[in-house]
């Protein structure tokens, strides 16, 4: 670790966004300690820059340059702490890679995360999203987040409780730029029930004895249905779901359902939430492409980037979706991928 900090001027972003869109940086710092961050917020500060906080570029479309400091979080580090006999909370730098982290934790024999594997980014996004899959989402096990508040220049420690956590929603994703998240206390054990409800994960494990898994097997089972499923940041580029899936009134599920009977949908206790996937693949996208960007043949959720293609493609097939999905089902669709920049 260095401790003195580098800006660096016009830097290149295409391969710090899994959508692999062209974008420039007018700076850029690569964040290895609290103490650095704070020197970039003062930097940016006195130059009247605006900030950018970048994990690994996983939930995040670059419409355009960005035209201010980009804050690359690289803070490194796992531990244990409180470990009794049957339970352990792992403490996790916020640039540590998400994936890496949940088989840590399920080769070390702990539950809670197992379901997250193959999940995209770092633990330091994974609060902002509330990140969810297969049944399980990170407030299930987080017990804390460590930040700098940008109001006060104070490193605070968060309660779960006080992080506001909703379905892809926090306390993080409604106040941006107030706190950069530096750590994360995940509370993990080694007994509690493994949870394996979600259709695709019972189908896969369904010649198992649910006894017998472990966080491991289970791990492993849900990286074997996302390959099947998603696809692979690496071969096409993408940011996983680009909506939300939409939650509606009662009111108006009721007469949608009349006229679509075999709508996908999850009750809820303020509504009901509808499949996005479902609404976008009626609408005939699934495996829709132009000469650079396109929708996933195989999750009506996934936008690709097939060759080339910018943000500016990207938003505006995104937009195409939303106004034929509107049109047909009068529901609206929210993009999940922050977009910053400018076109
Ligand atoms: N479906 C279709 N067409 C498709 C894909 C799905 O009709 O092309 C239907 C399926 O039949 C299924 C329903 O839509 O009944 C839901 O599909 P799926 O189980 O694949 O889940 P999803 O709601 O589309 C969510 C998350 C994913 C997460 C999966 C599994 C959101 C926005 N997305 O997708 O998260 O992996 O559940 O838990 O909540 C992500 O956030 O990047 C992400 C991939």
């Amino acid at each position: 670790m260095s401790f003195a900090l580098e800006i660096r001027n016009q830097v290149d972003l295409k391969g710090l966004n899994t959508m692999a869109v062209d974008a420039t940086a007018r700076q850029f710092a690569d964040i290895e300690s609290a103490g650095q961050l704070k020197q970039a917020l003062e930097a940016a500060r006195a130059q009247q820059l605006e900030t950018l906080v970048l994990g690994s570029g996983s939930n995040l479309i670059f419409a355009g340059d960005f035209d201010g400091l980009v804050l690359h979080m690289s803070l490194r580090g796992r531990s244990w702490e409180q470990v009794q006999d049957n339970a352990a909370v792992l403490v996790l730098a916020a640039g540590e890679n998400w994936h890496d982290a949940v088989l840590y934790a399920a080769r070390s024999g702990y539950r809670g995360i197992e379901n997250l594997a193959l999940i995209p980014g770092t633990a330091g996004a994974a609060p902002v999203q509330n990140i969810g899959a297969y049944g399980v989402e990170l407030c299930d096990t987080l017990q804390s987040v460590t930040a700098l508040d940008c109001d006060s220049m104070a490193v605070i420690t968060l309660a779960a409780e006080d992080c506001q956590f909703a379905y892809r929603d926090s306390l993080f994703k409604r106040n941006p730029g107030r706190y950069i998240i530096l750590e994360i206390r995940l509370r993990l054990s080694r007994s509690a029930p493994l949870k394996l409800d979600y259709r695709d994960l019972q189908d896969y494990l369904s010649d198992c004895d649910a006894a017998e898994l472990t966080a491991l097997n289970v791990a492993e089972a849900v990286m074997a249905v996302r390959r099947r499923k998603l696809p692979d940041p690496e071969t096409l580029p993408n940011t996983g779901s680009f909506f939300k899936n939409p939650v509606i009134s009662q009111l108006q599920f009721d007469d949608l359902q009349k006229k679509f009977p075999e709508m996908v949908f999850y009750p809820m206790a303020d509504g009901v939430k509808l499949a996005a996937a479902w609404l976008i693949d009626q609408a005939g996208w699934k495996g829709f492409r132009n000469s650079r960007v396109g929708i996933h043949n195989r999750q009506a959720l996934v936008l690709v980037n097939h060759s080339g293609g910018s943000g500016e493609d990207v938003l505006a097939l995104a937009e195409d979706v939303r106004g034929s999905v509107k049109e047909k089902f009068g529901v609206e669709l929210e993009i999940e991928p922050g977009v910053v920049g400018t076109c």
